[in-house]
């Protein structure tokens, strides 16, 4: 049997580009001159997906239809993931992240699981609902960050007397679609336990938990101004020094009402969560409003500044490591 292609001609017969380019087909190539699907390279970013902001008062209620026709246990997660509006556009909000809203109501628990995706969760509203990452029992508070990195076993349950519980979760799931090292486990498949880490050790203070209360003292402490004035104050919340995790980089903004903000781009994309306050967002020319539980996605290489209506906290996620990793992260103030 012969180990090259049987429907390759005899190449000393091919004499027009039209047969060369038949070759190409049978032979799984394409010639650096001849793409049809258009260049490989070019001058500066696309534009991909979209400006664009979801408001949570319109979603809350969303949710809360969710909450009576989707029994949790049918649901691993009660959740509303944010599809970036972009035409064919079926999953990521931004490049590399996907957001979602989430809710769950008083004595449910999202049973554990893990996955190679790393997680955070921003808290909107609720208090008697925590989160179980690794063992460890951590209370969701309104404006706390929760991380959940890669591969940690996690669940989320609601006391008893709990409120219904509002967050938002944000996710790098689509940057694993794209280089693949998908994995997930569910707890009671690998463990058993019903799918709840047995005897969670409650903590108030934990690496994995950054309390709204500590991102205020040190906004507030906070002397200098941030590196590129898109923000009166910011604070970066970092693990040992470094990013939150690996591929998402978490930021805390303060802006007074009247703050209005240089424009600039970045190659890295960024997904802002309102805590509190409004305002607008002008990206790209799009003029996006925004106020308390709103999430604005802005997009690589989209021009963008900020101006401010009522005082306001913003926690902006960016993927700003993985470019910094990769030596792509480049960012001008226009
Ligand atoms: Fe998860």
């Amino acid at each position: 049997m012969s180990a090259t292609s049987p429907n390759l001609p005899d190449l000393s017969q091919v004499t027009s580009l039209d047969q060369l380019y038949g070759v190409f087909e049978e032979l799984s190539m394409e010639g650096g001159w001849h793409r049809p699907a258009g260049p490989a390279l070019w001058p500066e970013p696309r534009k991909t997906l979209l400006p664009h902001v979801w408001h949570y008062a319109e979603i809350k209620g969303v949710l809360d239809v969710a909450g009576r026709l989707v029994d949790h246990t049918q649901a691993d997660r009660r959740n509303v993931t944010l599809t970036n509006p972009a035409e064919g556009n079926v999953y990521p909000t931004v490049r590399t992240m996907v957001a979602a809203y989430q809710m769950i109501k008083p004595g449910e628990n999202a049973l554990a699981h893990h996955h190679t995706p790393a997680a955070l969760r921003i808290i909107l509203e609720g208090s008697g609902t925590c989160t179980v990452v690794e063992g460890d029992r951590v209370e969701m508070r309104p404006g706390d960050v929760l991380l959940t990195p890669s591969w940690t076993w996690h669940e989320h349950s609601a006391a008893a007397d709990a409120d219904d519980c509002y967050w938002v979760d944000i996710l790098d799931v689509p940057l694993i679609h794209l280089l693949e090292p998908m994995f997930f486990e569910k707890y009671e498949d690998v463990v058993g336990h019903d799918g709840l880490q047995p005897d969670p050790r409650d903590l108030d203070a934990s690496p994995i938990a950054y309390r709204w209360t500590d991102s205020l003292a040190r906004l507030e402490a906070q002397t200098e101004a941030p590196e590129h004035g898109m923000a009166e104050q910011e604070i970066e919340l970092t693990t040992d020094g470094g990013p939150a995790m690996p591929t998402i980089a978490l930021h805390v903004q303060q802006s007074s009402a009247g703050f209005a903000s240089p424009t600039m781009r970045t190659t890295a994309n960024s997904l802002y969560t309102v805590i509190e306050g409004s305002g607008e967002a002008l990206v790209d020319g799009e003029v996006l409003r925004w106020e308390r539980g709103d999430i604005i996605a802005v997009p690589a290489w989209r021009p963008y500044s900020f101006t401010v209506r009522e005082d306001a906290y913003l926690v902006r996620a960016s993927d700003e490591p993985v470019y910094g990793a990769l030596g792509l992260l480049r960012t001008e103030k226009l």
